[in-house]
Formats: C-alpha cells, sequence, structure tokens
C-alpha cells in the first residue's frame, strides 16, 4: 500500500454501493437518516452511471452527482466515487459497435447489460478515460470524496474477447514479449508440434475455437496478455485521476475466489494505493468460513498488511442457481472474520436493495422488508460493532506459515492437456490451508520468489509450473533450514509450460531426494490405501506417482495397486532444513494428520494453545496491542484463556473470554 496516498477515515469503514440514482429522490433523505442509524461511514457510488453522468458522447451531466455528494457529505458520510466506466451506455456501442466482444465461438456479444466491451478497444479506452478525466475534474477537491472506485471487478465478465482487434493488440504483446522475434516464440510455444510453426506474426490469433486442444502455451500466454490488457486499463485510468486528484488514493475491486480466467492479482496490487476484496459465499461450499479466512489472508498477503473488504452480502446473492440466505448469525460472523484476517472496512453489495434490474433478488443492508427485518437488525449492530473495534484499524497479521499460490501455476493447471482433469488449484490449495485453519495457525500467501526469511515453514500444495528463479529460492530455503513441503504435480513444467526432463517433480528433484519415473492419477471415486505413518484407514485419492527415493526416507507407502509398496509421502534433510513430497492427494484426515506433523516438526504454534473445535482464532498485532479475535463457527459457544479487554462488550477479561454460541469476541491484549 502506498503511503502517501492512505484513506483519510478514522476507525473501520463502513457501509456499501450506494446507487441512490435507481431511486426517486424523496428517498435519499431517508438513505442519510438511516445510514447514520447504521453507522455507515463510507459508501461506493456512481459505479454503473456512466449513461446519467454522459447521456451524449462528450456531454456531461452531473447534476445528481453534485447531489449525491453534496448530500453525503453533509450527512458526515465519506464518498469512495467510482469511475463508471464497467457499464458503456447504449449510445457507445451504437457510435462503436466494433467495441462489443466477441467469445471464443466468434459470436459478437450484445450491448444491454454490463461489461460487454473488449478490453482491448481503442474506442472503448478513449471513451473511458475521457469519462474518468471529467469525473475527476469535477470532484478532485470535493470534501465527500476520499477514495476512487476504478471501474468494478475488472474482467467479471470480460476477462477475454477473441476479436481481431483483440488479436492485434495480442500480436504487439508477444513481440514484446519474445523482443520481436519469431523464432523464439516459436520455441517458447513448441510449435514443431502438429505444424504450428509460425512464419508470420499476423498468423497468429487469439486460441479461439478448434477441433482439437490448442497450443497450452498459446493458451498460457494469452491469460497473462488478458490479464495485462485489463491492467493496463487500469493503470490508465489511475494516472488520469492521480493528475486530477494526486492525494486521492485509488482502489479496485478484487475478486480473489474467481474462476480459472481470474486475474493475476499480485501484478495488480503494487498499482494500486489501497488494495480492497470482494467476497460472496458460494451456497454448495460445506465450510465456507474457510473461504472467508483463506481470501482474507491471500488480499492482505498481496496488500502487504490491511484492506479493505469492498463487498459482500448480507445475505442471499442473485447469481447462484439457488441462492441461500446467511444463517442466525452468519452475517457478522463473516464480516468480523474478514477483519480478523485483515480488512480495515467492512462493505457490502449494496446499500438498498433494488426493486428492479437483474439484481433485485441480491440481499442489501437495507431490505425489501424496510428496518423491520432481521437484516436491519443486523446491519445496525454490525456498525456498532466495527465502531467498537475502531483501534484494531491498521494491525496486521504475523505468520510463520507461507502457502505458494501463484496464478500462473493455477492457469497452467487447469489447462486441458492435463494428465488428470479433476485438478483445481484452489480446491488443492484450500485442502492444505484447512487443516491449518483448523488447528488456529496464521498463513500468509507468497509467490514462489518471494522472501521467504521470516517463515519457518513453506507449504507448496500445488505449483505444477515453476521457474528457475521461484524453485532455487523455494528450494534454498530449505537447503538454509526452513521446512518446504511441496504437493504432487508440481515442479513439473516450466514458465513456458515445457516439461522439466530427467523425472518428476522436475524442479524439485533433488531437493526432496525423489525421482518419479510415471504418473498414475486416479479415477474420480478411486481410492488407493496407504501404509505407514498415517492414521489407520488412510487413503490416497486423486493422483498417485511410482515415486523412487534417491535421498528421502518413505514417511507413507501405496499399500496396495499397481505402485503397492512405492512411496507416496517422503521427507528428506536437505541442507540445514527439510522438504517432504506429498506425491499424492491424501483423505482429509490424512492429510489433516501430516500437515500437524509438518507444522510440529517445523517449530510452527498455533495462535492459542489449546483450542476449542469449532472456533477460530486469529490474532492481528498492533503497534501497542494485540487483537485476539475468537469467532464461533460450531454454534456451540465456549470459554477460552485470555486476558485483556473484551472490545466487543466493554467488560474486562481475567484468565477466560465467553465466546457466544455462533458469535465473536475481541480481546485487546497489552503488550
Ligand atoms: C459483484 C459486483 C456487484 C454486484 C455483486 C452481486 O460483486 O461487483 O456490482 O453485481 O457482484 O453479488
Amino acid at each position: 500500500m502506498s503511503t502517501e496516498r492512505r484513506l483519510r477515515l478514522p476507525g473501520l469503514a463502513y457501509g456499501g454501493d450506494y446507487n441512490p440514482e435507481q431511486w426517486p429522490e424523496e428517498v435519499w433523505a431517508e438513505d442519510m437518516r438511516l445510514m447514520r442509524e447504521a453507522g455507515v461511514t463510507m459508501v461506493s457510488v456512481g459505479i454503473f452511471s456512466w449513461a446519467l453522468l454522459e447521456p451524449k458522447e462528450g456531454a456531461y451531466d452531473f447534476s445528481r452527482m453534485d447531489k449525491i455528494l453534496g448530500l453525503l457529505h453533509d450527512n458526515g458520510i465519506a464518498a469512495d466515487l467510482a469511475t463508471p466506466t464497467a457499464a458503456p451506455p447504449a449510445w457507445f456501442f451504437k457510435a462503436y459497435p466494433e467495441a462489443l466482444p466477441v467469445d471464443r465461438d466468434g459470436r459478437r456479444l450484445s450491448y444491454g447489460s454490463r461489461q460487454t466491451f473488449c478490453p482491448s478497444s481503442p474506442a472503448y479506452r478513449t471513451a473511458a478515460l475521457r469519462m474518468a478525466g471529467a469525473l475527476a475534474e469535477r470532484y478532485a477537491d470535493h470534501p465527500a470524496v476520499v477514495m476512487w472506485h476504478v471501474h468494478n471487478e475488472y474482467g467479471c465478465h470480460n476477462a477475454a474477447c477473441y476479436c481481431d482487434t483483440s488479436a492485434a493488440a495480442f500480436r504487439s504483446w508477444l513481440r514484446a514479449k519474445y523482443a520481436d522475434s519469431l523464432d523464439a516464440l516459436n520455441q517458447a510455444w513448441g510449435t514443431t508440434f502438429w505444424s504450428q510453426w509460425y512464419y508470420d506474426w499476423d498468423e497468429i490469433l487469439p486460441p479461439r475455437v478448434t477441433g482439437a486442444d490448442s497450443n497450452p502455451t498459446h493458451q498460457l500466454d494469452w491469460r497473462r496478455f488478458c490479464n495485462d490488457e485489463l491492467l493496463s486499463l487500469y493503470v490508465a485510468e489511475r494516472d488520469v485521476l492521480r493528475r486530477a486528484a494526486p492525494a486521492v488514493p485509488a482502489t479496485t475491486n478484487f475478486m480473489v475466489n474467481f474462476s480459472i480466467e481470474a486475474l493475476d492479482y499480485w501484478r495488480w496490487a503494487p498499482e494500486l494505493d489501497i488494495v480492497s476484496n470482494d467476497h460472496y459465499l458460494r451456497a454448495d461450499d460445506p465450510a465456507s468460513e474457510v473461504d472467508v479466512a483463506l481470501c482474507g489472508d491471500l488480499v492482505r498477503s498481496m496488500a502487504g498488511g490491511p484492506w479493505l473488504l469492498m463487498e459482500h452480502s448480507t445475505g442471499a446473492v442473485n447469481w447462484q442457481s439457488v441462492n441461500r440466505a446467511k444463517d442466525p448469525g452468519e452475517m457478522r460472523r463473516n464480516a468480523l472474520a474478514h477483519v480478523a484476517h485483515g480488512a480495515d472496512g467492512i462493505a457490502y453489495f449494496q446499500w438498498r436493495a433494488a426493486k428492479a434490474g437483474s439484481e433485485q433478488w441480491h440481499s442489501a443492508m437495507l431490505p425489501h422488508a424496510g428496518t423491520d427485518s432481521q437484516i436491519w437488525q443486523d446491519v445496525v449492530r454490525l456498525g456498532a460493532d466495527l465502531r467498537a473495534l475502531a483501534e484494531v484499524r491498521g494491525s496486521t497479521v504475523a505468520a510463520d506459515v507461507a502457502i505458494v499460490w501463484d496464478w500462473n501455476a493455477r492457469w497452467a493447471l487447469e489447462l486441458p492437456s492435463q494428465p488428470s482433469s479433476a485438478l483445481r488449484f484452489v480446491d488443492l490449495v484450500r485442502s492444505w490451508y484447512e487443516p491449518l485453519w483448523r488447528a488456529g495457525v496464521a498463513v500468509d500467501f507468497v509467490l514462489p520468489d518471494a522472501d521467504l526469511s521470516s517463515y519457518r515453514l513453506v507449504l507448496a500444495p500445488s505449483l505444477y509450473l515453476i521457474d528457475d528463479t521461484g524453485a532455487a529460492n523455494l528450494t534454498s530455503f530449505a537447503e538454509q533450514g526452513g521446512t518446504l513441503a511441496v504437493g504432487f504435480h508440481s515442479g513439473a513444467v516450466d514458465e513456458n509450460c515445457h516439461v522439466r526432463l530427467g523425472g518428476y517433480p522436475g524442479a524439485f528433484r533433488d531437493a526432496l531426494g525423489v525421482r518419479t519415473d510415471e504418473l498414475f492419477p486416479l479415477l474420480p471415486g478411486e481410492t488407493r490405501p496407504l501404509t505407514g505413518q498415517v492414521p489407520e484407514g488412510a487413503d490416497a485419492t486423486l493422483w498417485s506417482e511410482r515415486v523412487r527415493l534417491t535421498d528421502a526416507v518413505a514417511i507413507a507407502s501405496y499399500a496396495d495397486g499397481p505402485l503397492a509398496g512405492v512411496p507416496a509421502v517422503t521427507r528428506n534433510a536437505h541442507g540445514t532444513g527439510t522438504a517432504w513430497y506429498l506425491s499424492t492427494h491424501p483423505d482429509p484426515a490424512t492429510l489433516a494428520a501430516l500437515l500437524d506433523r509438518v507444522r510440529d516438526e517445523a517449530g510452527v504454534r498455533p495462535v492459542l494453545a489449546t483450542r476449542p473445535d469449532g472456533v477460530e482464532a486469529v490474532r492481528r498485532r498492533g503497534p501497542d496491542a494485540d487483537y485476539l479475535f475468537l469467532i464461533d463457527h460450531s454454534g456451540n459457544g465456549t470459554e477460552v484463556p485470555a486476558h485483556g479487554l473484551e472490545l466487543l462488550t466493554g467488560k474486562p477479561v481475567h484468565g477466560s473470554v465467553t465466546v457466544p454460541a455462533g458469535g465473536v469476541a475481541v480481546v485487546r491484549e497489552e503488550r
């Protein structure tokens, strides 16, 4: 986060997306009154207001926005003012139909929704920067404006466009990457395969639909290009805003738990003054509290400290097949868990539930039912909670464990030409993260080439693709005394997706002291028993390998099948440290037992020595005090040993604190 451009707001920010343009002006006064009642301190405005702000090309109407910002200011509510560029108006597409995106199948999409534009379109870029510039010029010095909300969720609906303009932009990107050498591109992409050799830059297309799988490196470079196109749009808007208002910080809302098309947010974070994220629960997630924690830790790691939760929901969303309401207390637990994992502000989509439009069935802070509702009571209570936690702002989490998270490895793992199509990066990482979360162990996320010197333990659950620098960094961490644990099918390919020859797991073979000569992915539902230093009934799932020991010792082996007697889990003394290899995906209990042992041996302690099941424990560290967050997900409530002041109730804690059933306690611990 930039040191110069900070959010000029005291305490923890509280609010949501505010779309008053969807309501008659009479409603706005009530909005102000109720925002004050709920303790709202900041709202995001104008996110989808382009059509109203610029009714005709180059002609602006700021009258409504003037009133809205004035009203907010009069009521002591700060504005996170958005550039409305995620939703170009209909007039724009009538004038520039070539800016509509084309999908992989070659269909040109239509307007009438949002984020339906080609990221490489010059017409779009010109129009977006002009709009952002006009907004910045008008409101740079407005006293309500404390932050710029650039665009909205870049790439949410248009992460890739396959039109001819995008094709030309892709070729320029490739020429820059390969220093104008087609030969270098042909080598990197391995185009001697299937007669794919390129003789002219103009022959290169986006990876449009083909009869059989298209080239993996081509697809990987395409992902990188798509990321960079959107990032360059963000940077261009940010620079326009910065020129007009040099002191106002800029953010754009990430979606770190998004699908395969996800952006490489490690590359985005340094471009933001304040990192923010949107997080939504999935109805089919049996333990969504784990996802909340994981995403919070990931965003905090990318931000290098506190961040803002820009959007989540008070209740149901509207975009899943069945949109589940939250359980009693779940909304409060979600919000305070985000704070526990480093959020310095909590916001929702959206303030007032819409009456019309395609999000009319999405929950909000003020529901259709009005203030006589459970959600409103919860919203008011959360406002009070956040005020009580104001002093937590700026504190962060210290972790001894780092998990490697690399979007390049994720993109590559999920390409169509793998030994098994069942591998999902996020699921694999989460399956390793979850036992640590359950044990109450603090975790950071890192890139493979990060400075690892402050960690005792580094986990690489899934690192299919790794470049030489990253591999050397991770293995030297172990060599110099750290503990490294690596999951199956890691180290397999280099940054160009070329297999590392000589046996798997390629880049990690020497450090792990093993050499695999053949992969044996398992069929869906197929398991293989494991034997050795693992719990009774331990099973291998998803994957297995014919591992041979070169230096390592076997901790567990495959008990039957084609690999009977072959090592499955290994441990190697590497330099002055230790390197573990899990050549399979053990069942959850076995994976938890193995990771318990790995972290125990690495000397990693949980946040609390003894902790009741089902209570999440996270500690934020401030300059003078620590803040122990205890969140009961079990529904039972309990007593937890602690000393200090419980901030939500204001009661002193001598020896133990009560965590109410389904509730939260936050103890300020003096140092
Ligand atoms: C996204 C968008 C919001 C809204 C919500 C609904 O996060 O940014 O505008 O559509 O989804 O969940």
